[in-house]
C-alpha cells in the first residue's frame, strides 16, 4: 500500500524492515557503478526520501531512464540510513515509472529566484520553497477555521458579486455582460452595475446581528494599481465580525488569532519553518516566539502621529494629522519604535469606511489597523456604527446610494446591537509567519496589476 514519505521520515524505529510503496517526483538522481541514488518528494514534507537501488536489480536499467520531475512509483523496505541527512531511507525493491520528464524540465538541481519562479507558478510548488509555503498555508487555513470554531463561530459564506462597494475606496472590479460599458446598468445583468467584492464585512454583519459570533473566509478582489509587495488584485481574507461587543473586544480577538497562527506554524511546520529561517530570514523563529509571548502595543493614531513626527527618520510621505499612514510610517512604528505588533486606534474618520463608529471628539472613528514588522498593515477593523440615524447620515455624508444600503440600514433598525469585526490579509499572515518579502510568492498563482497568468 502507498505511503506519504512524510510518514517514513517522522515514523519510529518500527518502521525498519517494513514493505513500503512511495510514489512522487523525482528531485535528484546520482549513478554509481554498483548502485544509484534517488530523490524523491511527494509534497507530504520539505525532505525527500533517499532511495538505492543496487545494479544487480533487474529495474537498475529504469534508472537511465528516469530524470529529474519524473514521477514514479518506489516499492521497497525501509532500512536504517547509514548517512547523517535522514534517519531512514528505501531500499529499491521495484521502479514503476510512472511519466516521464524531459531534459528541458525547468527546475533544475540549483535555487532558483522568486522572480523566475513566477514565471512558472504551474512548477514553483514542486521546489523547497514553494512546497514549504503552500505546506505552511494549508495549517493556518485548517487552524484559523478550528480557532473560531473552538470559538463557537460560525462560518459564513458571502456572495462574490455585489452591488455595494463596502470600503467605499472606488478599487471595484465591475461585473457585466454588456458589450459596451457606456449602456445604462440598468440593462445589465443584474439590471445595475455590479462588481466583485472587496470585502464580505456587511453581509457577514447581518449573520452576527442574529448569529452572535461569525467569521467569512473567502477571496476578494481590489482594483488597485499598486505595484508593490504586497498588494495582489485577488486576495483571501478571513473577516469575523462579533455581536454584543466593542473595539477592546475586536482588539482581544484580532490580537490572540495572530499569535495562535504564529504558535500554529512554529508547532506544525517546524521543518518548513527551519528553513524559512535559513534561507529567506535569521532569526524568523525567534520572531515568532517573541509574538507568542509578548503583548501588542496599543496606540492612537493621534499618538502614533507625534511618535512619528518626534522621530528623526526621513519618510518620504510627510507626517500630518489626518493623512493616512503610509507604509514607511507604519513600518517605522512597529519594526523600529516598538518592535513588535502594533495596534493603531481612533484614526480620523475621513481617513476610514462609512460604516465605522464616531467616537465622542466627533474627530475620530473607533477603527483599529494591526501594523506588524517588514509589511505594515495586516489586519483592518472596527467597531461598526450601531445608531440608525447616524449610521444615514454617515451614509448621505460619503455621498452614497441610500437605496443600495437599505439592507443594511435594517439592521440598526430591528434590534440593533454594538458588534465589531475585522479582516486579516491571508497573504501578508503568510508573508508574517514565513519572512516571505514578496506578497507574489505567497499565494498558488498570483494576480496582480498587469498579471493574470496560469
Ligand atoms: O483594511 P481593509 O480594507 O478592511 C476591510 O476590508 C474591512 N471590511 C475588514 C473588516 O472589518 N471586516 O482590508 C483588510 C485587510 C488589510 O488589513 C490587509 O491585510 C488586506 O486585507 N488587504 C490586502 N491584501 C492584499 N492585497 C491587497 N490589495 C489588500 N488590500 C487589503
Ligand atoms: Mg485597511
Amino acid at each position: 500500500m502507498r505511503i506519504k514519505i512524510k510518514k517514513i521520515l517522522k515514523s519510529d524505529e518500527s518502521i525498519v524492515g517494513k514493505k513500503v510503496k512511495v510514489c512522487g517526483w523525482i528531485k535528484t538522481i546520482r549513478e554509481q557503478k554498483s548502485f544509484a541514488f534517488i530523490e524523491i518528494n511527494d509534497g507530504s514534507s520539505l525532505a525527500n526520501l533517499q532511495a538505492i537501488i543496487e545494479s544487480s536489480n533487474d529495474d537498475f536499467r529504469k534508472v537511465l531512464e528516469i530524470s529529474i520531475g519524473a514521477s514514479v512509483c518506489l516499492d521497497g523496505e525501509t532500512v536504517k540510513s547509514p548517512g547523517k541527512n535522514q534517519k531512514f531511507e528505501l531500499k529499491i525493491d521495484k521502479i514503476t515509472i510512472i511519466g516521464l520528464s524531459t531534459e528541458d524540465y525547468p527546475l533544475q538541481k540549483k535555487r532558483h529566484s522568486f522572480e523566475y519562479l513566477r514565471t512558472i507558478s504551474h512548477l514553483r510548488c514542486r521546489t523547497n520553497m514553494g512546497g514549504a509555503v503552500t505546506r505552511v498555508r494549508n495549517s493556518l487555513v485548517y487552524h484559523s477555521h478550528k480557532f473560531f470554531q473552538d470559538r463557537d463561530f460560525l462560518y459564513i459564506q458571502t456572495p462574490i458579486i455585489t452591488a455595494s462597494d463596502t470600503e467605499g475606496a472606488g478599487e471595484l472590479f465591475r461585473v457585466t455582460t454588456l458589450d459596451d460599458l457606456k449602456k445604462d446598468p440598468k440593462e445589465d445583468f443584474f439590471k445595475k452595475a455590479t462588481f466583485l467584492t472587496v470585502s464580505g464585512q456587511l453581509n457577514a454583519e447581518a449573520f452576527a446581528c442574529s448569529m452572535s459570533d461569525v467569521y467569512v473566509f473567502s477571496p476578494t478582489f481590489r482594483a488597485e494599481n499598486s505595484h508593490t509587495s504586497r498588494h495582489l488584485a485577488e486576495f483571501w481574507m478571513l473577516e469575523p465580525e462579533i455581536a454584543f461587543a466593542d473595539l477592546k473586544d475586536d482588539i482581544n480577538l484580532a490580537s490572540d488569532y495572530i499569535k495562535y497562527m504564529a504558535k500554529v506554524a512554529l508547532d506544525e511546520n517546524e521543518d518548513d519553518l527551519a528553513f524559512f529561517d535559513k534561507f529567506i530570514e535569521k532569526g524568523l523563529i525567534d520572531r515568532l516566539k517573541h509574538v507568542v509571548d509578548s503583548p501588542f502595543e496599543v496606540i492612537t493614531y493621534t499618538e502614533a502621529i507625534k511618535i512619528l513626527e518626534k522621530s528623526d527618520q526621513k519618510f518620504e510621505f510627510k507626517v500630518k494629522w489626518g493623512s493616512d499612514l503610509q507604509s514607511e510610517h507604519e513600518r517605522y512604528l512597529t519594526e523600529k519604535h516598538f518592535n513588535k505588533p502594533t495596534v493603531v486606534i481612533d484614526y480620523p474618520k475621513d481617513l476610514k469606511a462609512f460604516y465605522m463608529k464616531d467616537n465622542e471628539d466627533g474627530k475620530t472613528v473607533a477603527a483599529m489597523d494591526i501594523l506588524v514588522p517588514k509589511i505594515g498593515e495586516i489586519v483592518g477593523g472596527s467597531q461598526r456604527e450601531d445608531n440608525f440615524d447616524l449610521l444615514k447620515q454617515k451614509i448621505q455624508n460619503k455621498n452614497l446610494d441610500l437605496e443600495t444600503y437599505k439592507w443594511y440600514l435594517d439592521l440598526r433598525k430591528y434590534g440593533s446591537v454594538p458588534h465589531a469585526g475585522f479582516g486579516v490579509g491571508f497573504e501578508r499572515l503568510i508573508q508574517f509567519v514565513t519572512g516571505i518579502e514578496n506578497i507574489r510568492d505567497v499565494i498558488p498563482f498570483y494576480r496582480a496589476a498587469g498579471a493574470a497568468d496560469f
